[in-house]
């Protein structure tokens, strides 16, 4: 067999097999195995449909799209088959011919036949559906129904709503039966959470219900305590799906409606502008619907790159943040007195300011804090592209320090110098493409699910339809995990480098532990050996020592790709920005001259203004603030709960000289602030994320409103020190990033890291994992109940071995302790890594950087809980 080479050498894509049919009389040339519904859309003709999507495996469910079709038979004549045909699920041949209503009074006949069918038992109540006026079936029944109907008998009714989960409510009355949002929940999610139940006459979309679909005994409680509702109390998974809003947006009726939404407005009255989710690192594509100011809602937005047309219930339904009653309006400052020394002898409250008097403040207070002994300076990881560099270059010019990070969370130099070797100035790596056309998958220090979630989506596409194996390096097997049929290779925190050093081992040939699995080992190396095969990183490999570097060695083994997948939406564009210590954007190591004379240059200062020697990271600087090595602190968007050691952060912000916010909302850091100056939430400002694949989202501004980006208040601010940092507008900052040309020189080293043995675990205690789920009780989800319903409720898993030895039992309470504080949450025994306890990072009730002081890989206490049964679940407290 010859391969075909372009005239670049390249090899050149097998040519696409072509089917040429006819439909209605126009000619059309397809790819083999095409629809003959998407073949009609190549020449414009829409056939009317409700159940097809092109997401979607076909189901001929409604019967909407029926079509007449011939096909020539052996001797080449063209004969029609009997009864019209279901244009969704039949795929095209060769000289076909195809009539649809356009053209075929049979064809037009039959669909006014499945539509009149179809209305027989609807409601027809779209003046109050909230699909009324973007409901297929309310245009089809214009466009392709009958004028009247023949059906005079009483309609088929159903109690309603029924209320699928806390978000997502059911009106079994309007549903046509397509099965989208079965299909989806199946093929896409893998969630059962909605289900076809019953038959014949009786056949309606309801809640998964074990107990209806007879696989479980019959119910002892009211409809209501379904199995999952009963399982959900002691395994803290809630009746639903992370992606359960995408079965509102695509069931073609008002069957499905969002809780937070119904009858709130009419999609005629609303005015959409597209956004990007500020949820993840993933950049979805999202479609903001408001009205007089308002967001009333939330949409998918399609990016086929990205998103495809699906996004997570986060993404979907939490946005009320940004109206939330507490919205900084206007700048405010905190008045101090002073000794004859000049000395601060008392911290007044914070009062409303005039932004001229707040800036004026603000440069005055960072000016001296720089000459007390410098500004530390805390961005945070939600920033847009544009806000990242102006926060770079305003602590690189108008501070002069390299004490920069992003990073709200654990972090590690072995992170830094991986992201600065391998991630910064890399441009598009993997994309979402490569993660579902992957063979094999090695997850380490992530967990999709509930860190990227349309990430996981692309995993599961491609473990569906292309057989993709996926592992992860993971103290237990999550259900996310399960649904991918993903195999667990099982770490204790802190020691996934173990892992890693050992594939890497094997892949190099290497002699591998006596006591390792050889032959699974060897399974796992050999897939990542495939062409097309993957090593997804998260963020939480920073607190496991040699994670990063082994994974970059296991990626030379096996010419696996590696790409980073953080949580925040800034967070890659933070690292592109250079908010990083030892980073200067693009990837150019700022201990590097040329490096640093490019920076200068484009930036239009002396090199020699640039500071030289790599900062301190976020501990560093809140150890710093906290003995006054440094003067004072620029602080973004930071939760100081998300910090490892939040006690910590909170004394040094309060002992700092002097502290500058720029925050949306009120916050912990702004009630510790000396000058807070607000700042614009997404919906209110134009500007753009860099997602995880190095791909750069834009969106528009969707509300009218005065409220400045960080990049034009540090625009500002940087004009009172006398400087121009080019940020004013998002225009001009496009332009100064542009100036930057793309960094050819040296990289930061590789991180350098082995494994390092786990700590000795006394009686009594365990080692703590811990990540954050989708749904907690992060800030950005503020204001949403209904959503809020859907989270999961937090246990402490544990080994079944691991809790016998504390004598405590599944469903049992169990206290989680430091020195610091304690959790109380239900145990729930799962089959996992013996000597390690997980809890949710940062549920309701359960914070645990907050409670404990601790964060994963550190040693806690547990015990059964103390407290007499009836005391709610999850509480946290000091000790
Ligand atoms: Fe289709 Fe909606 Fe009924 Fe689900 S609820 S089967 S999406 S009409
Ligand atoms: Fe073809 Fe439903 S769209 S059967």
């Amino acid at each position: 067999m010859t391969a075909t080479v372009d005239n670049t050498g390249t090899p050149a894509a097998p040519p696409v097999e072509t089917v040429t049919l006819t439909i209605d009389e126009v000619e059309v040339t397809v790819p083999k195995g095409t629809l003959i519904i998407r073949a009609a859309e190549q020449v414009g003709i829409q056939i009317p449909r409700f159940c097809d999507h092109p997401l979607l495996e076909p189901a001929g469910a409604c019967r909407q799209c029926l079509v007449e079709v011939a096909m020539p038979d052996r001797e080449g004549n063209v004969r029609p088959m009997p009864k019209p045909q279901a244009s969704c699920t039949m795929t095209v041949t060769p000289g076909m011919v195809v009539k649809t209503q356009r053209t075929s009074p049979v064809a037009d006949k039959a669909q006014q036949g499945v539509m009149e069918l179809l209305l027989m038992n609807h409601p027809l109540d779209c003046p109050v559906c909230d699909k009324g006026g973007e409901c297929p079936l309310q245009n089809q029944a214009m466009t392709n129904g009958r004028a009247d109907s023949r059906f005079e008998d009483v309609k088929r009714t159903f109690p309603k709503p029924i209320a699928v989960s806390t978000e997502i409510l059911l009106d079994r009355e309007r549903c046509v039966l397509c099965q989208r949002c079965t299909r989806f929940s199946e093929e896409i999610a893998g969630d059962a959470f909605i289900a076809l139940q019953e038959r014949g006459a009786h056949q309606q979309i309801g809640r998964f219900d074990e107990t209806v679909l007879d696989f479980a005994p019959p119910p002892s409680g009211p409809a209501e305590t379904t199995a999952g509702v009963a399982a959900a109390s002691t395994t803290g998974q809630p009746f639903s799906s992370y992606f359960s809003g995408n079965t509102v947006q695509i069931c073609p009726v008002g069957a499905l409606t969002g809780a937070a939404y119904r009858f709130r407005s009419r999609p005629f009255d609303l005015v959409s502008t597209p956004g990007v989710s500020e949820h993840d690192s993933c950049g979805s594509a999202i479609r903001v619907d408001h009205r007089r100011g308002v967001v009333l809602r939330r949409l998918s937005g399609e990016d086929p790159a990205v998103n495809e047309e699906w996004i997570t219930d986060k993404d979907r339904f939490a946005f009320t943040w940004q109206a939330a009653p507490d919205r900084l309006t206007t700048p405010l400052v905190r008045d101090r007195r002073y000794d004859e020394d000049g000395n601060v002898v008392a911290r007044g409250e914070l009062r409303p300011a005039s932004w001229v008097e707040a800036f004026e403040l603000a440069a005055e207070g960072l000016a001296a804090a720089r000459a007390a002994g410098g500004v530390g300076v805390l961005p945070g990881g939600r920033l847009t592209v544009e806000d990242a560099f102006a926060w770079s270059r305003f602590a690189r010019t108008v501070l002069g320090t390299d004490d920069v990070d992003q990073r709200a969370r654990v972090g590690s130099a072995e992170e830094t110098a991986f992201l600065g070797h391998a991630v910064a100035g890399t441009g598009v790596g993997v994309t979402f493409g490569d993660v579902e056309a992957a063979p094999a998958v090695l997850l380490a220090g992530l967990e999709a699910e509930e860190e990227a979630g349309v990430t996981y989506l692309r995993l599961r596409k491609g473990v569906r339809k292309h057989g993709q194996r996926v592992w992860s390096v993971a103290p237990f097997a999550s259900r996310g995990l399960a649904r991918l049929d993903g195999t667990l290779l099982p770490a204790a925190p802190g020691t996934e480098a173990e892992w890693l050093g050992i594939l890497a081992t094997r892949a190099d040939g290497g002699l591998v532990p006596a006591d390792a699995d050889a032959a699974a080992l060897g399974a796992v190396a050999d897939a990542l050996a495939a062409p097309g095969a993957l090593i997804l990183v998260g963020e939480r490999l920073a607190s496991s020592p040699g994670a990063f570097a082994v994974a970059l060695r296991l990626a030379a083994a096996t010419g696996a790709r590696v790409a980073w997948i953080p949580r925040r939406a800034g967070e890659r564009g933070g690292v592109e920005a250079g908010l990083l210590p030892g980073l200067l954007p693009g990837g150019r190591p700022l201990t590097d001259p040329a490096a640093r004379a490019e920076v200068a240059a484009a930036w239009g200062v002396d090199a020699d203004a640039l500071p030289t020697a790599p900062g301190r990271d976020a501990a560093e600087i809140l150890d710093a603030l906290s003995v006054g090595q440094l003067g004072g602190a620029l602080v973004g968007g930071v939760e100081l709960a998300d910090l490892p050691d939040p006690a910590h952060a909170r004394r040094a912000l309060a002992g700092a000289g002097f502290v500058v916010s720029l925050e949306v909302r009120r916050s912990e850091v702004t009630d510790l602030a000396d000058v807070v100056l607000p700042v614009a939430p997404p919906v209110e400002r134009a500007g753009s994320y860099w997602n995880w694949e190095g791909r750069v989202r834009a969106f528009g501004q969707a509300l009218d409103s005065a409220a400045l980006p960080d990049h034009r208040v540090l625009d500002a601010l940087a004009d009172r020190a006398g400087v121009d940092l080019g940020a004013a507008t998002p225009l001009d900052a496009h332009r100064a990033i542009a100036a930057l040309p793309a960094w050819a020189g040296a990289r930061l080293r590789a991180p350098e890291g082995e494994a390092v043995e786990p700590p000795e675990v006394p009686p009594g205690s365990a080692v703590l994992a811990s990540w954050h789920l989708l749904l907690d009780d992060g800030a950005l989800q503020d204001g949403e109940q209904f959503l809020a319903g859907t989270a999961k409720r937090p246990v402490a898993r544990m080994s079944a071995a691991t809790a016998a030895a504390v004598d405590v039992y599944d469903g049992d309470r169990v206290t989680v302790s430091t020195d610091r504080g304690s959790v109380t949450v239900p145990v729930a025994v799962t089959e996992m890594v013996d000597h390690v306890v997980w809890l949710p990072l940062a549920s309701r009730g359960c914070r645990v950087h907050d409670a404990l002081g601790a964060a994963a890989g550190d040693l806690v206490r547990i015990a059964p809980a103390a407290e007499p049964a009836g005391t709610t679940d999850g509480q946290g407290g000091a000790a």
